[in-house]
């Protein structure tokens, strides 16, 4: 994912579709800065929300769908995080067109099929930003016939979201900054930090 912003320092686009793989010519400049939350507390708060969705989801059989590639750890350390051993779990991978796209189409619904249909969905996601991703996904899911479509997102953005669309269980909400770590990345990079930092130039 690019920062808003990003493309300033990009050569002109033409082709939207392959903005994700573009290299902004300042991108050396922009490096991972304050820690914004440690391991310990993100430790304790995916715990805490592994609790929360054992409580929840006892006896629905559900299939936790991570969005790929952020939701990776988040995912990983959730599901260990909850005691229910007849959960699925699957991914899928979305990418948007980087904010270069007005018309905030995602790609990647198309390799959902109808296998959720009937089923208790939890989308985790590592940010809710806009909220343009995951409304695109939501709508998808329920088109499939899922019976049931709830939201985990580690972190929401303050003051950032475009569309309405409300997470059940939300990590940490923290302010309006590009944040690195723990899954989320900058053009692919920093995605292993341990803690989540802000990204600054
Ligand atoms: P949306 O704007 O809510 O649709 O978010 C789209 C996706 O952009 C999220 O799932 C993240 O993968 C990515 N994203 C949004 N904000 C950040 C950020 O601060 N750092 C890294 N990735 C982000
Ligand atoms: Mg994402």
């Amino acid at each position: 994912m690019k920062t808003g912003g990003a493309h300033i320092f990009s050569w002109p686009i033409r082709h939207p579709e392959l903005v994700e793989g573009s290299v902004p010519l300042f991108a050396w400049a922009m490096t991972p800065g304050r820690v914004l939350l440690t391991q310990t507390q993100i430790r304790a708060r995916v715990q805490q929300l592994g609790k929360s969705l054992t409580r929840h989801y006892r006896g629905k059989r559900p299939i936790f769908l991570g969005v790929m590639n952020g939701a990776l750890f988040f995912l990983a350390d959730l599901v260990r995080a909850i005691d229910l051993d007849e959960t699925e779990i699957s991914c899928v991978r979305l990418a948007s067109y980087a904010g270069t796209n007005s018309t905030g189409k995602i790609l990647g619904l198309d390799a959902l099929d109808d296998s959720i249909a009937g089923r208790h969905v939890l989308i985790v996601d590592d940010i809710l930003d806009t909220g343009r991703t995951l409304s695109a996904l939501v709508a998808r899911l329920k088109k499939l016939g899922a019976a049931d479509v709830k939201i985990c997102v580690l972190l929401q953005k303050r003051g950032k979201q475009e569309v309405p669309l409300h997470a059940n269980w939300i990590g940490f909400k923290i302010p309006n900054h590009f944040v690195v770590g723990y899954g989320l990345d900058y053009d692919g990079r920093y995605r292993g930090l341990k803690q989540v930092r802000i990204l600054t130039d």
